[in-house]
């Protein structure tokens, strides 16, 4: 697995292991190209770590999942993230194409975050330490929101209105 330039896995204060930036990125800069594994919905693997690809977007009608395998798999979820992540399916090699964008300038030691915008069904409490912090990991779309378990609404942060 060849490094990507200008990022470094370190310890997150958010969660775990993150990744931050070792040069500056501006505003709508590709921060990096991710690398990855496909496995089918029925294989036996850990998705911690895998974007989920719907199948409408393969083609292939069944939900895929894309493991990553650089060091975008250790990029944090923020809900106030500093990037995003774009994908598309390459019909020619048969696979995910995946890139990061930042979404806002990053200065170098800054965490590279994006919005995972789980399904409520996976859903988890959220340490990204916002202001404006949903309180989970997880898409605020109201129908997903919706099917949240009690357990994990009552961690659910609603913002103030303006
Ligand atoms: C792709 S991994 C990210 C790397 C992770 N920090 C690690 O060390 O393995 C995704 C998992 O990290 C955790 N995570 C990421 N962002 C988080 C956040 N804002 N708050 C709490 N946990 C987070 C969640 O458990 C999530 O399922
Ligand atoms: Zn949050």
């Amino acid at each position: 697995m060849p490094l990507l330039e200008g990022l470094r896995v370190v310890h997150s204060k958010i969660h775990g292991y993150g990744v931050i930036a070792t040069r500056p990125f501006k505003a709508g800069e590709l921060i990096c190209y991710g690398d990855g594994v496909l496995y089918l919905e029925s294989d036996e693997f850990d998705d911690t770590y895998a974007l989920v690809v719907p199948g409408e977007d393969s083609g292939k009608g069944e939900l895929l999942f894309w493991d990553l395998a650089c060091q975008t798999r250790w990029f944090n979820h923020s809900c106030a993230p500093n990037s995003e992540v774009c994908s598309k399916w390459d019909h020619a090699e048969n696979t995910l194409r995946a890139w990061w964008v930042a979404t806002r300038d990053i200065e170098v030691g800054e965490e590279i975050l994006y919005d995972y915008a789980f399904v409520a069904e996976v859903a988890e409490p959220c340490a990204c330490g916002a202001a404006t912090c949903r309180g989970l990991i997880v898409d605020d779309d109201p129908e997903n929101l919706a099917k949240l378990p009690d357990h994990l609404r009552q961690l659910l942060r609603v913002p103030a209105a303006a």
